[in-house]
């Protein structure tokens, strides 16, 4: 014991500057990883990838809609992502006539690209630590509500006067290390976006649910957009005359031979992770949290698969929802095998001693930092039962989605029997819930619902204590034993509802008023919602959300005193949706006992998959099998094939989506688009031996555009760098 002890100590005393490959960086701050990227092999310099005078790398990249990343790839505007970052607005503009999603889009002239209503892409003008203008004004010592106070008043004066310098520009200040420092990001968000190109699902999304999460990996998970500007190049509302836009920077093309062990860079926006969790809440979401959410959608997959099976409609409706939810499903299994395989509670525990003892040396610290882990400890106990039953309202009460379409509703029923609320209003709420409705039913199932319906409420019934049932569960409670029986209310309530009548749920929001409001309220359905909300709103919500608070001010200590304690490492925040680099090497590995994965795949894996008839995920293109029997690869030959994708070691996360991969020359070499399933533990904790991301190789790209689309026009704007 005192050996590991002593031992730790050595190690985080003397612990490296840098964790290899771990890290997502902040691009303004990249100075202080520059040698240690140039002795990996990097040319460029700190200001080449981030400047805040000139031009830079970063101004070809951007967030892509609400969570993904794309960059510029030519001068006139032309940006690429992921297929499955694009799959939203590739699926709106698809209808039956034009089922861009089975069949690829390509247009052939920029008059033919197609505007995609609601679509943005946001770049970053500028990012800047903000800490100091947050701050200055709370005095030491001051309350946590005063605080707050006074750094939302920061925050809005910052942000307002941000969002003056530029035509569409947008200004966010957020919290880094749990609030111990504040980061300002301006953005300018551009509006005209339209499809280019996109390759067909059996390309774009080829391997499926299968092989998400997975490799070897043979996806061509790519589409391509056009962003337009007014004729000064600024953002600009869709309009006929607008024009490519003419963007700062673009990024050069390399298709030169690839290896293992070359550099790597991913420049994008991760999401979000969790590195400072301490032992108590990797148990909580490894024990706990994913089990049951894992369990609940274990039942929800089931009952899809079953029907999708048997009825092509229904594969198509439920074929992007059955995606939604299997993919976090696998995430969150990955995630915590890996958790257990790396042993991380315990590690955490280690650390957690060793922060303890550190605390405990010294009257001041002890002071500030001596309570830190036991008061977090006792939050999670007290967290514990309240967040089971929070995972329950996500994943078992809002997955019926009856329950979903009753949420939708919510608003307009409360507001129209607000006498305040104007007519206005209601009207703009009344327009929102017709559209809803419609959207719902297009790709709704009452058999799959109905199903759905009676397996989470009598799961709900036997999971959460009874403090937590509304009383139509209670009542329902006491009437269910069987499977069967509760199949038989879930019948029961669903046709006494006016959720059971299509038609005539579209009538009664069309007029609606306070009777129709009224009408709802007494709804089977619709009550089943409102009672749970309510009780769960008043017995869990509204203790859930403070204690999460207090929570994330005891972080804000712990990792100050991290900080303070191993003042040696170079630290980065957790991801939260903004810029960051992050850089390895090509490299496979080997997740499991006999198992040795190569960090390549080509098209030849693409035809042994396709050749699996009975696996729906590997259907292939006709035309592209046949590209490959002919070996009609042209130019795009490498070795006798074609690469398609590959596996480094760069430390991403869900947003990264879409991110270029570049080479030591700053040049695109690839788009991320997954991570292994053994790595999914590195929001968490990350480990080099295990954690690899996936990209798709843009050689496979230029030969799809080329070759199979024949598009090789957009080609012609790119710029190959070799
Ligand atoms: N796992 C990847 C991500 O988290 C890809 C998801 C889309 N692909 C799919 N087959 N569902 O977003
Ligand atoms: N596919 C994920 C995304 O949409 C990336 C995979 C990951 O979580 O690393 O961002």
């Amino acid at each position: 014991m005192r050996r590991t002890f002593f031992i730790l100590l050595a190690t985080l005393a003397i612990a490296p500057r840098l964790r290899a490959d771990e890290g997502m960086w902040v691009p303004m701050l990249i100075g202080k990883n520059i040698d240690d990227m140039r002795k990996n092999g990097f040319k460029l310099t700190a200001e080449d990838l981030y400047s805040i005078n000139g031009s830079s790398l970063k101004d070809a990249i951007v967030l892509f809609g609400r969570g993904c990343t794309g960059e510029l790839i030519s001068e006139q505007g032309l940006l690429i992502t992921n297929h499955h970052c694009g799959y939203g607005a590739i699926q709106a503009l698809s209808s039956v006539d034009h089922d861009y999603l089975s069949n690829g889009f390509w247009a052939a002239s920029k008059t033919d690209e197609l505007p995609c209503n609601g679509l943005s892409v946001s770049f970053l003008v500028r990012m800047e630590d903000v800490t100091h203008r947050v701050l200055s004004e709370v005095p030491e010592g001051c309350p946590e509500t005063m605080r707050q106070q006074l750094v939302q008043k920061a925050i809005s004066s910052i942000t307002e006067a941000a969002q003056a310098e530029g035509v569409g520009f947008r200004a966010q200040v957020k919290p880094l290390y749990y609030g111990n420092q504040y980061y300002l990001y301006l953005y300018q968000v551009f509006t005209d976006v339209r499809l280019v190109g996109t390759p067909p699902e059996s390309i774009g999304r080829f391997g499926g649910d299968t092989d998400n999460w997975m490799w070897p990996r043979h996806t061509g998970d790519f589409s391509m957009f056009r962003i337009y500007a007014n004729a000064q190049n600024e953002p600009a509302d869709y309009s006929p005359s607008n024009v490519p836009y003419r963007p700062k920077r673009f990024l050069k093309i390399s298709t030169q031979n690839l290896k293992e062990g070359d550099f790597t860079l991913v420049y994008g926006f991760p999401g979000s992770t969790q590195q400072f969790l301490t032992s108590e809440a990797v148990e909580l979401l490894v024990n706990q949290s994913n089990q049951h959410k894992v369990g609940l959608r274990n039942m929800r997959l089931a009952i899809f698969e079953r029907y999708m099976r048997q009825n092509d409609t229904i594969r198509i409706q439920y074929s992007s929802k059955y995606a939604g939810v299997e993919n976090s499903w696998k995430r969150w299994i990955g995630e915590s095998i890996g958790l257990n395989r790396l042993e991380a509670a315990a590690k955490k525990r280690e650390q957690e001693a060793m922060f303890q003892s550190w605390a405990n040396a010294s009257p001041e610290r002890s002071n500030r930092y001596g309570e830190v882990l036991p008061r977090l400890r006792t939050m999670y106990q007290q967290i514990a039962p309240l967040a089971l039953v929070y995972d329950y309202r996500q994943e078992a009460v809002n997955a019926i989605e009856m329950m979903q379409l009753s949420s939708r509703l919510d608003q307009l029923v409360r507001k129209s029997l607000n006498p305040t609320t104007s007519l206005q209003e209601l009207q703009q709420l009344q327009q929102r819930a017709k559209r809803s409705v419609r959207q719902f039913y297009k790709d709704y199932n009452f058999n799959i619902d109905l199903e759905v319906c009676a397996a989470m409420l009598s799961t709900y019934a036997a999971q959460i204590p009874p403090e937590y049932h509304p009383e139509t569960l209670i009542k329902a409670a006491q009437r269910c034993r069987t499977p069967d029986e509760w199949m038989q209310l879930a019948v029961e309530m669903y046709s006494q509802s006016a959720f059971a009548d299509t038609l005539g749920l579209m009538a009664l929001v069309s007029n609606f008023d306070s009777t129709a409001a009224r009408l709802l309220l007494n709804d089977p359905v619709y009550r089943l919602h409102h009672d749970f909300e309510t009780l769960l709103g008043e017995k869990v919500l509204k203790h859930y959300f403070p204690m999460q608070d207090s929570i994330n001010l005891l972080y804000r200590s712990y990792v100050a005193g991290l900080m303070e304690l191993q003042h040696d490492k170079t630290f980065y925040p957790d991801a939260n949706l903004t810029l960051r680099i992050t850089y390895g090497k090509i490299r496979g590995f080997e997740p499991k006992d006999g198992v040795v994965y190569a960090p390549f795949t080509t098209l030849d894996g693409v035809a042994e998959k396709a050749a699996m008839r009975e696996v729906h995920d590997y259907r292939a293109p006709k035309r592209l099998l046949e590209l490959h029997q002919q070996r009609d690869y042209g130019k795009h030959a490498v070795n006798g094939t074609i690469p398609v994708a590959f596996t480094a070691t760069n430390h991403t996360t869900g947003g990264n989506s879409g991110s270029p991969i570049l080479n030591a020359d700053g040049n695109l070499i690839g788009l991320n688009f997954d991570r292994c399933w053994e790595s999914t533990m590195s929001d968490v904790m990350y480990d080099p031996n295990y954690c690899r991301n996936i990209s798709l190789d843009i050689r496979y790209v230029l030969f799809i555009i080329d070759r199979f689309a024949q598009a090789g026009h957009l080609i012609d704007e790119m710029v190959i760098a070799n």
